[in-house]
């Protein structure tokens, strides 16, 4: 907790009292959503009649607790200090004993909020004295009246003003087009590029965010094919969950009896393990895989197990992927030790192809077999790696051409409660002592696709590794550990202890062979460095007193031990407020090399703004755009979403100077398992379903440039509508050549492009065009690939609600 400064007493609007342009300022919450709806104002000239500004507008919300049960404002306490600063203490529980506190100078941007436990009958917010009021509807309210000057007032009303506006860009949607852009026809775009004005841009910006969320790792692009392999599921951990625990997944259809036993487990970190009893025959304990296994005739899979036979004779058990009919397509047979857990893998071949076959475990005869790690992977997996990924759905990755990979997360990374944060250590090392954990997500991680897998992906991908680790605070929407995010790593032996962690991560990365951690890295089959260059400290978090003491340390102790490596820091999850307001502070002091912004916004943000990033001081941070996505109602993936994105990363591309990395979120998400919408990617145990929000990285990812070239642009209309919606690019490939333009159209009528090009191309080239077009509501669209003839001035009829790229050659 950090240190806050208590209310108590009177409300502070002395100052104000006998001013003659002074008026009545009433805060007050209602009960209404469960006290969600945060802090109102109303205001009255005579302290009779009242006026809401905004009809209860929240100028700040509870930031406590997790969504859902948490985010609730009782009993809030404004006062203001002699230095013009209010603070507003509120309770986040009805008469709980938990005192949020945040400060403001202007009532509209508040300071990120601190939290206390505090006496509950003698509390700070017990003993002040409240005030009731009426509105003229008759809705009555308790709250505070405050003095205070006119102006106070007036801005309060302008912000909501400014808000209201705002909103209503935002919810700008294409299925008005028809009516916003009625009789739009002969828009025509002048493109000249001026070569002279060519600046240095991220040849980094495109990469992507990966996080175990709607199980794309376990179940996902993590290859292994059986579902709790190792017993570990645990009802403890997910009580919610019907029939989750450690049998979860698997079963004794022919007869047999399972059970889970604890004595003797192959390592520490892997407490349970099965033990199947059967008096043989076909008994055989089954594995229903995640939604059964697509075996196709010739694929080959690789079969593995810690096995040991406890009672009975005979060693031998049959290992088959076996079809809902019950034939048996694929099959071999282990034997097992009698003395020892000993490990045993065969690999064995489809005769058959089957839609959905389970793995079945059936010994030879009656007796007593433990068994554990059992697992099942496609001997084709992404670039042949052993406990490798799922072929398909990492080659949809790398077809984007990512430029680095963040891992593992998002939320996964900070967690869910201090115990639930991300270690990297449970995560390398041999499998069967990894330490798998419950998945903020609300499901279990193996931890099988882990660090080591994850950084030798990055290599296979060509891309640089960006893993993120957790601030020493967990998620501040947690709901383990009561205070949630307010909670933090204890200072002291155990934060001191997860600092080194990080430090440990950077030896283990790129130390020598020899060094500790290096050694351990070799030992897992990478002697040579992975040559790590970013590190992500915290996500989104919170930008409590008590994220920055330890972003703080962490920040500072791998400074000083490894100031080659650039920090990434954060500033909240929003575009806006007292997160990202502050968290730019703090990076600002502390001098982070590099913040990670999160927004999901509405197309009509994105079209709204084309220039966040211009006004960006160049010699503060530069910009991570680690998670962003545009959202609609319903929260589909379309062209509207699509496209609003590809005419924002023409202007993020212009700025690409202080926006190094940026990867949309999430990834992907297995269909059926899905927590969060949209994402960029949907599979299913046979395909990977590419969206539209995913050509769109695609396309920008393959023709990423290093270098940028400015354009004056100008359009035959003049509506503002119809210039937000048009929008275009030029980068140079240079270690190509290629001169790379994207032109975007979001309008419902195609627009006649004029592009001048100058010195950037000599004689007439034959380039290559990709246009992704559709409606804004088509989710099916795909780039369509074709060739065209440039040279220094081209006419393009872009069509309508469109992104094409042309790329056009050096040579
Ligand atoms: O991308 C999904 C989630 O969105 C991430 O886990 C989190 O960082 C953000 O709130």
């Amino acid at each position: 907790m950090g240190a806050m400064l208590l209310l108590s007493g009177t409300t502070g609007s002395m100052a104000v009292e006998n001013q003659p342009d002074s008026l009545y300022l009433f805060s007050y919450t209602t009960p209404k959503d469960e006290n969600k709806t945060g802090l109102h104002f109303a205001w009255s000239v005579d302290g009779k009649r009242w006026i809401r500004i905004g009809n209860e507008y929240a100028f700040v919300k509870s930031d406590y607790g997790a969504w859902g049960a948490g985010k609730r404002m009782y009993d809030p306490v404004l006062q203001r200090t002699r230095n013009g600063m209010w603070l507003c203490s509120f309770l986040v529980k009805n008469g709980g004993d938990v005192v949020g506190q945040t400060e403001s100078r202007d009532l509209i941007l508040w300071k990120p909020q601190d939290y206390m436990s505090v006496n509950a009958k003698t509390g700070p917010n017990r003993n002040v004295k409240r005030d009731q009021i009426t509105f003229s509807d008759g809705e009555r309210a308790t709250g505070q009246i405050h003095r205070v000057e006119r102006d106070v007032v007036n801005k309060l009303k302008a912000e909501y003003e400014r808000k209201q506006y705002l909103n209503g860009l935002y919810a700008e949607q294409m299925k008005d087009d028809g009516a916003r852009f009625a009789n739009l026809k002969g828009v025509t775009m002048t493109v000249t590029a001026d070569p002279s004005g060519k600046k240095a841009i991220s040849p980094e910006l495109f990469g992507v965010f990966f996080e175990d969320i709607n199980y794309a790792a376990d179940g996902g692009l993590y290859g292994e094919l059986v579902q709790n392999r190792d017993f570990e599921y645990s009802e403890k951990e997910l009580s919610h969950k019907p029939g989750w625990g450690h049998t979860y997944a698997w079963s004794t259809p022919n007869g047999g009896r399972l059970t889970i036993r604890q004595d003797n487990p192959i390592h520490k970190n892997n407490a349970f393990h099965a033990v199947f009893d059967t008096d043989g025959g076909t008994a055989s304990l089954v594995n229903s895989c995640y939604d059964g296994i697509p075996v196709k005739k010739g694929n080959k899979y690789v079969f593995s197990l810690f096995g040991k036979v406890l009672a009975g004779d005979n060693t031998r058990v049959k290992v088959s992927l076996r079809t809902k009919t019950g034939k048996d397509i694929a099959a071999g047979v282990v034997s097992l030790s009698k003395t020892d857990w000993k490990r045993r893998t065969i690999t064995i071949t489809a005769i058959e192809t089957a839609a959905d076959a389970v793995l079945t475990l059936t010994p030879a005869d009656k007796g007593s077999y433990a068994f554990d790690m059992v697992s099942l992977f496609p001997k084709n997996t992404f670039k042949g790696r052993e406990n490798g990924l799922r072929a398909d759905i990492a080659q949809a990755i790398a077809d984007l051409k990512p430029r680095f990979v963040r891992f593992p997360g998002g939320c996964v990374a900070h967690g869910n409660g201090i115990e639930n944060i991300y270690r990297w250590k449970n995560t390398v090392g041999p499998l069967e002592q990894r330490v798998g954990m419950r998945n903020i997500w609300g499901y279990r991680q193996s931890m099988g696709l882990g660090y080591y897998e994850y950084f030798t992906f990055c290599e296979d991908l060509g891309a640089e590794p960006l893993p993120v680790l957790a601030a020493g605070v967990p998620c501040q929407n947690s709901s383990i550990g009561g205070d949630g995010q307010q909670g933090g790593i204890p200072l002291g032996k155990e934060m001191d202890e997860y600092i080194q962690d990080v430090l440990d991560l950077i030896e283990w990365a790129n130390g020598d062979k020899n060094t500790k951690w290096g050694k351990v890295r070799a030992e897992a089959g990478h002697p040579k460095p992975f040559n790590l260059k970013y590190i992500g400290i915290g996500n989104e978090d919170l930008i409590s007193d008590v994220f920055k003491e330890r972003f703080e340390l962490i920040y500072k102790a791998v400074k000083e031990k490894h100031p080659e490596i650039e920090v990434i820091g954060t500033v909240g999850p929003f575009y806006e407020g007292s997160d990202y307001e502050y968290g730019w502070q703090f990076a600002g002091d502390l001098k982070v090399p590099i913040v990670d912004e999160h927004y999901y916004c509405s197309p009509g943000w994105f079209i709204h703004n084309p220039n966040f990033y211009d006004d960006y001081d160049r010699t503060k941070s530069k910009v991570y755009l680690g998670e962003y996505a545009s959202h609609l109602p319903g929260r589909p993936n379309n062209m509207e979403t699509a496209l609003s994105i590809a005419n924002y990363l023409t202007n993020v591309e212009r700025n690409a100077d202080v926006v190094k990395l940026s990867s949309y979120a999430p990834l992907m998400a297995r269909k059926g398992n899905t927590q969060w919408t949209p994402d960029m990617m949907y599979f299913d145990n046979e395909k990977v379903n590419l969206t539209t929000d995913y050509y769109v990285q695609r396309m920008f990812g393959q023709n990423a440039g290093s270098a940028y070239i400015p354009a004056t642009v100008s359009t035959n209309n003049p509506t503002e509508a119809v210039n937000l919606r048009v929008g275009q690019s030029i980068v140079i490939d240079e270690k190509s050549g290629d001169v790379i333009v994207k032109l975007t159209n979001l309008l419902p009528t195609e627009v006649k492009t004029k592009l001048s090009l100058g010195s950037l191309v000599s004689g007439t080239k034959k380039s290559k065009l990709e246009v992704l077009q559709g409606q804004p509501a088509d989710r099916t669209a795909t780039p369509v690939k074709s060739e065209i003839s440039v040279s220094a001035d081209t006419e393009y009829t872009m069509p309508a609600y469109s992104l094409s790229v042309i790329r056009i050659s050096k040579k």
